[in-house]
């Protein structure tokens, strides 16, 4: 008899699940048997927990299918889910636990964009923009010992003033409020924009669906995303959050976290460094210095 020859008939809503975990004993990968075992657990018990019925059971099937189909090159609809349920931040938390001192994670979202421009310190990555108001992010990489890192990358991309990625506007033939800076010798880095201001997450889609059916809004409080990385320490993807938004609490993909929270200073007159980047009056400020831990051997 093979490991995966049922030894008896399931009947019964306990004998199914018994016989469903027996026929992965035999998986060569113990982290593979591991989460189909624990996956099979849990789905049942869930499923016994709230008595699904099969009509209830079509419609998820139906959703998840919707979920697949959305999916293309320009929209994950499927991380949105996941980021929307809790998924993504609680494998965050599990998975990019970092030292004391160094800066958290959060959700790296679907509005990443490989290949984004190149960009001097202290250029605009907004440029072109009408809207929106002016804004400084200035900073410096360092590691944990608080030397600074020359040459760190900061990867950076933003929702424009509208409150809409590049990738969600098809009429934008290049990228736009992205760009990636690189640490001088000292490790500071300086990163001219717009503020950013909250959003809503794509509503038009099964996720969208769900938020509704549940009462649940769909923003995200303002905020700047970084994956910054430099030679021999651990990349960190990130957000910078403005401290006056009114989501903060409330976040539709539960990204926030207080150390990521920022303070962004509104001017009315021209500062010296303003009128050296040739930033607009009114302009807001703000300051992040970024601490990486190093490589894991
Ligand atoms: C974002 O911040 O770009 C984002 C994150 C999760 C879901 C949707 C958008
Ligand atoms: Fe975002």
């Amino acid at each position: 008899m093979t490991a995966t020859t049922p030894t008896k008939r399931a009947t019964t809503e306990d004998d199914i699940t018994a016989e469903v975990l027996r026929r992965y004993e035999g998986t060569p990968d113990p982290r593979v048997k591991q989460i189909m075992q624990s996956l099979t657990k849990h789905i049942h018990a869930f499923i016994k927990e709230v008595g699904l019925t099969e009509k209830e059971w079509f419609h998820a099937i139906d959703f998840l299918t919707r979920t697949g189909q959305m999916c293309d090159e320009r929209r994950q609809e499927f991380i949105l889910l996941s980021d929307t349920t809790g998924v993504s931040m609680l494998v965050d938390l599990i998975s990019n636990k970092k030292p004391i001192g160094a800066t958290e994670s959060t959700v790296f979202g679907p509005f990443h964009r490989d290949g984004a421009p190149e960009r001097e310190l202290g250029t605009n990555m907004a440029e072109g923009e009408e809207r929106g108001e002016p804004c400084i992010i200035t900073g410096t990489v360092t590691g944990l010992d608080g030397k600074p890192i020359s040459g760190a990358k900061l990867d950076t991309w933003q929702a424009d003033p509208g409150g809409f990625y590049d990738s969600q506007r098809p009429e934008l033939d290049h990228m736009h409020m992205r760009g990636i800076y690189t640490t001088g010798a000292d490790g500071k880095y300086t990163i001219v924009t717009t503020r950013p201001v909250h959003y809503q997450i794509p509503s038009d889609g099964p996720v969208g669906e769900m938020l509704r059916a549940t009462k649940r809004h769909s923003w995200r409080p303002a905020h700047v995303h970084f994956v910054v990385s430099a030679e021999g320490y651990e990349p960190v993807t990130t957000h910078i959050f403005d401290s006056i938004d009114p989501d903060l609490n409330g976040d539709a993909v539960f990204g926030v976290k207080d150390s990521l929270i920022c303070e962004f200073r509104s001017h009315t007159q021209p500062s010296a460094e303003s009128q050296k980047l040739g930033v607009k009056t009114p302009f807001s400020a703000t300051e992040f210095n970024f601490v990486l831990a190093p490589a894991k051997k």
